[in-house]
């Protein structure tokens, strides 16, 4: 589809922040200079550069003998180094200089329904001891895949740090998924054990978690037991020798667990993403190098303070959520608040409540929750304080800059500076935003990259452009840290999807332009992924599982613009022969996404047509459904459309 897209700079967006003196004198980075000799250190010796990071921002039991061993495009980083991520996300917290913090706030937790719980670093070192002596006792090895499928509960901030601990890798499958999804995702890793919860909840109802791992897990045959988390107290069926209680297996856990000593480049976890065909892939991020990005981009463009309260929305199901939920965040040992529920729960003022409750100063959202919020109406806002925050972030997709400008004023009071971060579930953490306090931001752009990190914008041929403002391809010539290590098991695809397109380069899927000021302009994926309200959905597996359905012949997916969630899906299907297209088959077949992939994947719209645009050798042109979809006119080539009649018919030219 690539050639299919034409990138073009739309936005001509002139407004422009600079660092204000107050944040910039007690910023980690505290000026443009001392930010411009960090970028200028980096690109003398990139390697250099994150050796000092590493040093600096991470407790080691051994240290690297070689900082990167490059084989493109195969990285290995601080080779020979031995840490743990679960020691430097909480034993350094408890001991030594920093042992004072064992009764800081580690994670500050609030239920949907209202209950609220602190858990102190020294806690969550007990907790995580004990989880990781759980999941010894259930016959987790070192190297073994545990899956986790569960509520935004402090329970499984616990359970992902008992496994870094320990050296079990976890693949968190996030809680909109549905069971045919957590089997594939279980099976692809080959999971042993899984942990869930009895529910979660979500807008006052409760998702039955526990039923979904059921239907799941009876095909998965790698997976031994279940561990669960008491949460909503419904009624749930306990298989017997395989269900065990979380609490139980607490009460008897011992709380000394010592810290795995895993080489730098053991696996972390596995996190399953959307690509452009076939199944998700097992996206596979390693132990040394994603702790030093995670922890160093955390402090340095979150300006992340001992005293401050952070707050990202994300569900960990996310990378968002991991990285800058848990590892980042408590690596640095600040305090991470987590809410497990909706935004408009039990009305839409939720967000602001916790945030004058808890007192919160670094607030990371993504643009399709600030396009909800500005929807809702800002006298929702109005009420509140909200005079505690002082650094606002963004991540998911492109933020309009209309969006941007709202979210200053109404929740920063254009106090607050705005990092917007780009970054990728294959990147482990944030690649491209600005440093508070240094950089000058402009609505829309997510401005410079981080120092050490080396992206660049090429042409079809892998040119780079020379040209200011001109578009292309966004790729990155240099490895990185956080870089993924590859596709669990499939090394192939992960050569194909990444490394192939351009010679050399790591292609990130999205198009991008350069300004005149060498700000970088996200403008959203030139692939068939589409970003649906911050996560990326492959068409590829919406039409599949559209497919699946006995009544459909065909179908083809496009996104269409969206006025919150960015983009909005559209399915267009035809039928078996003998079938009738109705409103109920409609509705049927939106219900059989969500129950194939999940919610997150049903359609906005389902459109019936007798056949689809189609090239003389049988390629759908979506271009063509992409423009009908978001009622547009047809513009472009079309000589290649094999019958001119369905494009009049999906236009609905005949009625
Ligand atoms: C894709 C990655 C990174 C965590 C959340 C999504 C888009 C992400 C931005 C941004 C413009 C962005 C890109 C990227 N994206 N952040 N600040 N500006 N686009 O993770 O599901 O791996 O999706 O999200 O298209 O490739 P993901």
């Amino acid at each position: 589809m690539h050639d299919e897209i034409a990138i073009e700079s739309i936005l001509k967006e002139k407004r422009k922040f600079k660092p204000q003196p107050e944040f910039a004198k007690a910023a980690h980075i505290a000026s443009t200079k001392a930010y411009n000799q960090m970028h200028r250190e980096a690109e003398k010796n990139f390697e250099r550069f994150w050796a000092r990071m590493a040093k600096e921002h991470v407790s080691w039991f051994t240290p690297w003998k070689k900082t990167l061993q490059w084989k493109l495009p195969f990285a290995k980083w601080f080779v020979g180094a031995k840490t743990n991520v679960s020691y430097n996300c909480i034993d350094r917290h408890v001991e030594g200089p920093n042992a004072w913090r064992r009764n800081k706030a580690a994670i500050i937790w609030e239920g949907e329904p209202g209950d609220r719980r602190v858990i102190t670093y020294g806690e969550l070192h007990r907790e995580v001891q004990k989880f990781a002596n759980v999941l010894k006792s259930l016959g987790v090895k070192k190297g073994d895949r545990v899956g986790l499928y569960m509520p935004m509960v402090p329970e499984l901030a616990v359970a992902m740090l008992a496994c870094t601990r320990i050296g079990a890798p976890h693949t968190i499958i996030f809680g909109g998924f549905s069971a045919d999804s957590i089997r594939d995702r279980l099976n692809d890793a080959k999971a042993k054990l899984v942990v869930t919860a009895d529910g979660g909840w979500r807008r006052g109802s409760i998702v039955p978690l526990k039923e979904m791992v059921d239907q799941a897990v009876g095909d998965v045959p790698t997976v031994e037991n279940v561990v669960v988390v008491r949460r909503t107290e419904q009624q749930i069926v306990m298989k017997e020798e395989r269900d065990h209680w979380w609490h139980d297996l607490m009460e008897s856990a011992s709380d000394v667990c010592a810290p795995a000593k895993l080489d730098a480049e053991h696996p972390l976890f596995i996190l399953y993403t959307s690509g452009t065909t076939g199944k998700p892939k097992g996206v596979l991020h390693t132990t040394g190098g994603y702790l030093v990005h995670t922890t160093v981009t955390s402090k340095y463009i979150f300006d992340l303070k001992e005293e401050d309260t952070y707050w990202c929305t994300a569900d960990i199901g996310w990378i968002t959520g991991h990285s800058y939920v848990v590892y980042g965040i408590l690596s640095n040992g600040a305090t991470s608040l987590m809410y497990e529920g909706a935004p408009n729960f039990p009305d839409v003022e939720r967000f602001w409540q916790i945030i004058d409750r808890y007192k919160v100063t670094i607030f990371y959202t993504a643009p399709t929750a600030i396009r909800t919020f500005m929807r809702w109406g800002d006298a929702h806002i109005k009420k509140y304080r909200l005079d505690s925050l002082r650094l606002l972030g963004t991540v998911g997709e492109p933020i309009n800059p209309e969006a941007w400008m709202w979210y200053r004023k109404l929740i920063g009071k254009n106090r607050c500076p705005i990092v917007d971060t780009w970054w990728q579930t294959e990147t482990g953490g944030i690649l491209i935003s600005p440093v508070p306090g240094a950089v000058t931001t402009t609505p829309g752009s997510a401005t410079r990259p981080f120092p050490g990190i080396f992206p660049d914008i090429v042409d079809e041929n892998g040119e780079p452009t020379r040209k200011k403002d001109a578009g292309g391809y966004l790729v990155l010539t240099k490895p990185w840290p956080g870089m993924l290590r590859g596709i669990y098991g499939d090394p192939q695809r992960y050569k194909e999807q990444y490394w192939s397109r351009f010679k050399g380069l790591y292609f990130a899927g999205d198009g991008a332009r350069r300004d005149k000021d060498g700000n970088f302009w996200v403008m959203g994926r030139v692939d068939d992924v589409m970003n649906v309200a911050g996560h990326r959905l492959s068409t590829m597996e919406i039409e599949s599982a559209l497919v699946s359905h006995p009544k459909v012949a065909e179908a083809a997916v496009v996104g269409r613009p969206d006025e919150i969630k960015g983009t909005g899906v559209v399915g267009f299907v035809s039928l078996e022969a003998n079938e009738t297209p109705d409103e109920a088959l409609r509705e049927a077949l939106r219900k059989h996404v969500a129950r194939e992939i999940g919610p997150i994947a049903r359609p906005d719209e389902v459109r019936f047509t007798d056949a689809l645009p189609k090239t003389r050798s049988g390629k759908i042109m979506r271009r063509l459904l992409r423009d009908i979809a978001a009622g547009r006119e047809v513009v472009g080539d079309t000589t290649t459309l094999e019958d001119y009649s369905v494009l009049a018919k999906l236009r609905g030219d005949e009625d």
